[in-house]
């Protein structure tokens, strides 16, 4: 067969040494087990977080971000923009898809008690990037400018409040003044398109850094397995798969489900009854709807720090044996949340 890359691949070696970069590849293996397929979803995560920089960065050529202008030009994109309308179900759906990726991976490295010695790091970064895809979600659903996102937003700029001393100071900080406004949108727009992606860029880079230097972990359960994939090229191809039957699923979806547009938000109208945030914030609203907002927040906090800490308090996996009740914690920490999320769509109307 003709080598097309023959002649770039030449160019590239009279001037570079490529040798380090081949004997990597011929090296790189990967632990082949029960539990392997978990391994596709970090990668997944990276190939759809691609997609929505790649998507944003098409939407930005037209999106206005002031009040007169951001409903009217995401309607342009949707309705005049060639493939307007498909980019931004792409970015919509991207965003949803992203989310319920991160968190399976995030609790399959959990109950894989990946963050053990020496990961700790990887999931320390992981938690953050964590934490910056659900503010991408935030920042990112008041652009429209629509009622659903003005006051979804309010509820979310405000609740910082209810924390004693700060609150006041952390809302006014969300919102660029006393209400969500002309001043929230662009303040929303400048986080969403110029500060998260620069840390995003900064923390995935480190992440994936790490996750080649270390390689991936093997679960304690399955110690003593004696399979390996090489990285290259057949994990590559395996991961090539993976991500184009995510392109293939996340097309056909964005072609029947396309991103509506609701209306334009007319800030002097009250609040819609039964406003609520997207289905992975639902877990905190309900939360805070269940239980006095003081002692809830404080909990989630909690919670949250012991969250980032475990490769730090679980020192039986860090010493190789099995930690029965870290992974009662995760057991636990995930039925909170499946069942806070069940209770939410129950009890609230849905759009
Ligand atoms: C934008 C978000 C993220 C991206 C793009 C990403 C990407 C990746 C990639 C490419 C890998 C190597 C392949 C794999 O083992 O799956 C990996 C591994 C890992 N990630 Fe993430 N990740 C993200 C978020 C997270 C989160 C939220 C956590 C946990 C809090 C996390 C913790 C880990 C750990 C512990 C590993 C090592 C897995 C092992 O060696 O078995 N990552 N990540």
């Amino acid at each position: 067969m003709k080598d097309f890359f023959g002649p770039f691949t030449a160019f590239i070696e009279e001037r570079f040494d490529l040798t380090p970069l081949r004997r990597w590849a011929r090296h790189k293996k990967v632990p082949q087990h029960k539990h392997s397929f978990w391994y596709y979803f970090g990668g997944l995560a990276l190939f759809i977080i691609s997609l929505q920089f790649v998507t944003g960065i098409l939407m930005a050529f037209y999106y206005s971000p002031t009040p007169d202008t951001a409903h009217e030009s995401v309607r342009y994109i949707m309705e005049k923009v060639h493939y307007g309308w498909l980019i931004r179900s792409m970015h919509f759906w991207g965003a949803n898809f992203l989310v319920a990726v991160v968190l399976v991976h995030m609790f399959s490295t959990y109950f894989m008690k990946a963050y053990r010695k020496p990961r700790e790091l990887m999931w320390l970064i992981g938690v953050l990037l964590a934490g910056l895809v659900l503010a991408f979600a935030f920042t990112g659903y008041l652009l429209p400018w629509t009622t659903l996102s003005y006051f979804a937003t309010k509820v979310g700029v405000n609740m910082p409040m209810v924390m004693p001393g700060i609150g006041g100071f952390l809302s006014r900080l969300l919102a660029g003044g006393e209400d969500v406004g002309a001043a929230t949108l662009t303040r929303m727009f400048t986080l969403h398109v110029v500060l998260l992606p620069i840390l995003t860029l900064v923390l995935v880079t480190a992440h994936v850094f790490l996750s080649q230097v270390f390689g991936s972990s093997v679960p304690l359960s399955q110690k003593g397995y004696s399979e390996e994939t090489r990285f290259f090229p057949t994990f590559v191809l395996r991961d090539s798969a993976v991500w184009a039957g995510m392109l293939a699923i996340l097309i056909a979806f964005v072609t029947i489900f396309p991103a509506n547009l609701s209306s334009k938000v007319n800030p002097v109208m009250p609040a819609p009854a039964g406003i609520k945030p997207e289905w992975y914030f639902l877990f905190l609203f309900q939360t805070l709807r269940t239980f006095p907002e003081i002692p809830a927040i404080a909990a989630v906090t909690i919670g949250l720090i012991i969250w980032m800490l475990v490769p730090f308090l679980d020192k039986r996996s860090a010493k190789g044996e099995r930690s029965t009740f870290f992974t009662l914690f995760g057991v636990a920490i995930l039925v909170y949340m499946i069942a806070m999320t069940m209770m939410a769509y129950i009890t609230t109307e849905v759009h």
